[in-house]
């Protein structure tokens, strides 16, 4: 039986991308502390099985509700949403994110549209309304998940990491911004971590994919949700990510776009699709291969 901390029973902890990877584990985190929580994420199944299994599992509300951030409408849907049930939420978590791995002129236009859209834009305007909201009641707490790819340019992920680095500068002026107001903003940096990220954006035969140990979403989440809850403004998830962050400051653009070329170039050990070794993460996938019929988890 799961106890009870009586101090975050009535509290709301919104968290975009809830149902596999990062967002999954740090749903079972603020769950574990007794936060009622609303899940975002597209797959409406995949909603309701991650929604029925925390609340079997902890003694806390959870409101699935669908939304696809790659629509430009879809953060101001999701505000009102909560507004029209009369959910004040208390905590933000934007965690949904993807990339797509290869060389820029190779992209399609309107996949790395649907990036910036997620990445940057939905994020922004989902901080924007709830942040709007805090500040009139002077409290709340905001997690943002960046990436380390933020801290140095990718060549082969050029958009993505380029999304990341809005998302650590922005954060970093906003909490500077917020720092006499009782609302705390916390960026996560995470390293490479085993989800199925990597497949959705086609990067699994990487090098860092393929060759590097990837790290664990549930070390990753635990490092945030302590951050978050200290009121810490950044947190570099894990040792070998913190050393990566050091090094890129330390060589400087040319030489750490460089190196991340090398991370993310054609692996030689490329070849059979690899299963991430994440549950959460492994049925996200089967559920995108029963929605498109196809059976390696690619999105159409
Ligand atoms: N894995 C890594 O190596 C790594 C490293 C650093 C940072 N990050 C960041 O961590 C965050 C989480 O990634 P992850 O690795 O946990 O990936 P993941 O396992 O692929 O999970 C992604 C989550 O986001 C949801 N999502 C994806 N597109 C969405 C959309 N258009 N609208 C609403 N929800 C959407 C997915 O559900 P649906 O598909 O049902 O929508 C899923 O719940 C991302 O911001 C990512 O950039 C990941």
């Amino acid at each position: 039986m799961p106890t009870i901390n009586k101090h975050n029973r009535n509290k709301y902890c919104l968290i975009t991308g809830a149902t596999s990877g990062i967002g999954f584990e740090l749903a079972k985190c603020f769950a574990a502390d007794s936060y009622n929580l609303i899940l975002v994420a597209r797959n409406k199944q995949r909603l309701q099985e991650v929604t029925d299994l925390l609340k079997q599992t902890y003694t806390v509300e959870v409101t699935p509700v669908p939304k696809d951030l790659f629509r430009p409408a879809a953060a101001r849907e999701l505000y009102e949403t909560t507004k029209e049930m009369g959910i004040t939420v208390d905590v933000l978590v934007n965690d949904a994110g993807q990339g797509e791995w290869g060389p820029f002129v190779e992209t399609s236009i309107e996949r790395d549209i649907d990036i910036i859209q997620l990445n940057i834009i939905s994020l922004l305007s989902l901080t924007k309304y709830y942040l709007e909201d805090m500040l009139q009641r002077n409290e709340g707490k905001i997690l943002q998940v960046g990436s380390e790819a933020g801290t140095t340019p990718m060549p082969l992920l050029s958009v993505y990491a380029a999304t990341k680095a809005f998302v650590l500068s922005f954060s970093a002026a906003l909490s500077n911004e917020l720092k006499d107001t009782g609302i705390t903003l916390t960026v996560l940096l995470p390293g490479a971590t085993d989800t199925d990220f990597f497949h959705k954006a086609h990067q699994e035969d990487t090098y860092v994919y393929r060759e590097t140990a990837l790290a664990s979403p549930e070390e990753v989440a635990k490092d945030g949700y302590e951050a978050l809850m200290k009121g810490e403004n950044k947190i570099i998830s894990g040792a070998k990510t913190k050393m990566h962050v050091f090094m890129n400051d330390l060589l400087g653009t040319k030489a750490s776009t460089a190196n991340a070329r090398k991370q993310n170039e054609p692996s030689e050990k490329a070849g059979e699709p690899v299963t991430p070794g994440h549950a959460a993460s492994r049925v996200e996938r089967e559920r995108i291969n029963e929605r498109t019929g196809g059976s390696d988890g690619d999105l159409p």
